[in-house]
This record gives structure tokens, sequence and C-alpha cells, in this order.
């Protein structure tokens, strides 16, 4: 049987080239497709694809009036957890691309997850390259005592962190914290040079123009230093493999599974 799916922001950059692939799989449907803006408008005429045959929804809420088993969210940070709780509030599961939201939301997502009895699979990033990177960091962080994080994007991109370093951090603070010489509260000047502290890591946000998304972990050793980084190109394609992963995957689930490697066998 197929797995009915709807995408949240399925005008976006990640958005569109998901309906695209979605919509040539044998086993996934896509039975709604979110976008403000275009609202009402077929996708049909929006791709230029003969083979579509519903509409834009305004809003998630009348979007699951169809009968859907997977929501995926790749909106923005303000909408995606209101998004996240309609949905498992129906009893759908979630895949969670979207960016901005922070580890009590986290904690919040997989408590409601629980409760409705559904799965929802978040991934700061979808690609493979970052899954990479997150394992690479990780192994790093058993050895080397002192890292910070460099998180680089678009001077567009409103949340900060971007989803791939929240995730890196969190995924590193499992390993263990990272031990500073000296202390931030100390820090004699401008205290805010040194950056925010998450899970216990430093990480320092730019936002240029010229930028997609890059990470960078750097390990800093005695007379040595290592470098971890990850850079997106401009295409969404890297996103959309393992996203459609989850979306296979998440009704084996009960609550918040948070990474792609955890799905991957
Ligand atoms: N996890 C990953 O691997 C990964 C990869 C790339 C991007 N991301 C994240 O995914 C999200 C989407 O990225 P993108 O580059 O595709 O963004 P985008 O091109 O700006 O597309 C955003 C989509 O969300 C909709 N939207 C925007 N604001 C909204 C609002 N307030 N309420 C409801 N819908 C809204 C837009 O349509 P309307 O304005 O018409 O509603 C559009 O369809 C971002 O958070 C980004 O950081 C994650």
């Amino acid at each position: 049987m197929k797995i009915n799916v709807c995408i949240a922001g399925a005008s976006g950059w990640v958005g569109k080239p998901l309906c695209l692939a979605l919509s040539s799989t044998n086993d996934l449907n896509l039975v709604g497709a979110v976008s403000r803006t275009n609202k009402g408008t077929s996708l049909k005429d929006f791709f230029n694809k003969e083979s579509f045959e519903l509409n834009f929804s305004e809003s998630v809420e009348e979007a699951l009036k169809v009968p859907t088993d997977v929501l995926i969210d790749y909106t923005k940070a303000d909408v995606v957890k209101a998004n996240v709780i309609t949905a498992i509030c129906k009893g759908v599961s979630v895949v969670i691309g979207s960016s901005g939201l922070t580890d009590e939301d986290f904690v919040e997502i997989n408590k409601l997850a629980i409760e409705h009895n559904v799965g929802v699979i978040a991934a700061g990033n979808f690609a493979i390259t970052a899954v990479l990177l997150q394992r690479f960091a990780c192994e790093a962080a058993k050895y080397l005592s002192h890292w910070e994080i460099i998180d680089y994007a678009s001077d567009n991109k409103k949340d900060a962190p971007s989803g791939t370093t929240r995730e890196l951090a969190y995924r590193l603070s499992e390993i263990r914290k990272p031990e500073l010489t000296h202390p931030i509260s100390q820090t004699i000047g401008e205290r805010d040079s040194r950056g925010t502290t998450l899970n216990g890591i430093q990480i320092h946000s730019l936002r240029l123009p010229s930028y997609v998304i890059s990470v960078e972990a750097i390990f800093g050793a005695k007379d040595e230093r290592l470098t971890i980084r990850h850079d997106a190109g401009t295409g969404a394609e890297p996103y959309i493999e393992g996203t459609l992963l989850a979306v296979r995957k998440v009704k084996n689930y009960v609550g918040l599974i948070r990474g792609l490697d955890k799905i991957m066998s």
C-alpha cells in the first residue's frame, strides 16, 4: 500500500524538488501540498506536469483533511512547531526538515508524539555528507577536549544557529562537553564575541551573501588543530533521498528520532 504524504513548504527551494521526486516513486503518494502564496493553484500548472492532480492548500490544518500518513515540513522556523503539533494531534507521522527547533522543542515534540502514538523523524541536515561530518566530529570529540563550532549561512537566513549546527552541537554534547581554558564569563572585553553557548559548546554564526549552509567543527590541541567542515552546494538535491528514506521509515517508530544516521542501516 502506498504511503500518503503531505508536504508543507511545497513551493520552496527544497519543497519543489521534493514534490517532483516523491511523485516519481512507486510507493509514495503526494496527497497534500501547502503554500500560502499559491493556495488554490493546481500543482499541474505550478510544475507544468500533467500527472499532478491536486491544488495547493493554505495551511497544514486544511491539507490534513485528506487522509495522510506522513507530513514533511520544509517551511520556516516560526511555523514548523505549530505544523508538527497539528499533525501529531491528528495522528499523522512527521518528517522535520525545517530548522529552528530547540532542544526544548524536541523534548515537547517527543512527549506529544508518544502520547499520540506517532513517529517523528527530524534531521538538521538530510544530506549524507552532513551525516558523515557528524560521525567524524563525534569520533574526534572522543580524543580531543577543546572544540568550537562555526555556523555559516546566507545573509537571508533568519534563524541561528542552523539546524545542521544545532544537531551537531547536540550530538557532540552526547560524547562530552568541551573544556574551556579560560571561562567565557571571565572574558575581558566583549563577552558576546566568544559566541553563544549551546549544549556547553561555543557556537559562532555568520550570515553573509555567498554562503548556503556550511559548518565547521574546529578541534584544538597543543601544537595541532583539526578542522572538519561541511559545505552545502546551491542545489537541494542532496536532501531529497534522506528525506524520502525518513518518510518510508517514520511509521516504524513512536516518538522522536533525531538525526538521519539513526535510521540508516
Ligand atoms: N534538514 C535539511 O536537510 C534542510 C535542508 C535545507 C533546508 N532546510 C531548512 O528547511 C526549511 C525550508 O528551506 P527552504 O530553503 O526550502 O525555504 P524556502 O525556499 O524559503 O521555502 C519555504 C517554504 O515554506 C513556506 N513558508 C514560508 N514561510 C511560511 C510561513 N510563515 N507559514 C507557512 N509556510 C511558510 C513557503 O511557501 P509560502 O510562503 O507560499 O507559504 C515555501 O513553500 C528552512 O528552515 C531550512 O533551514 C533543512
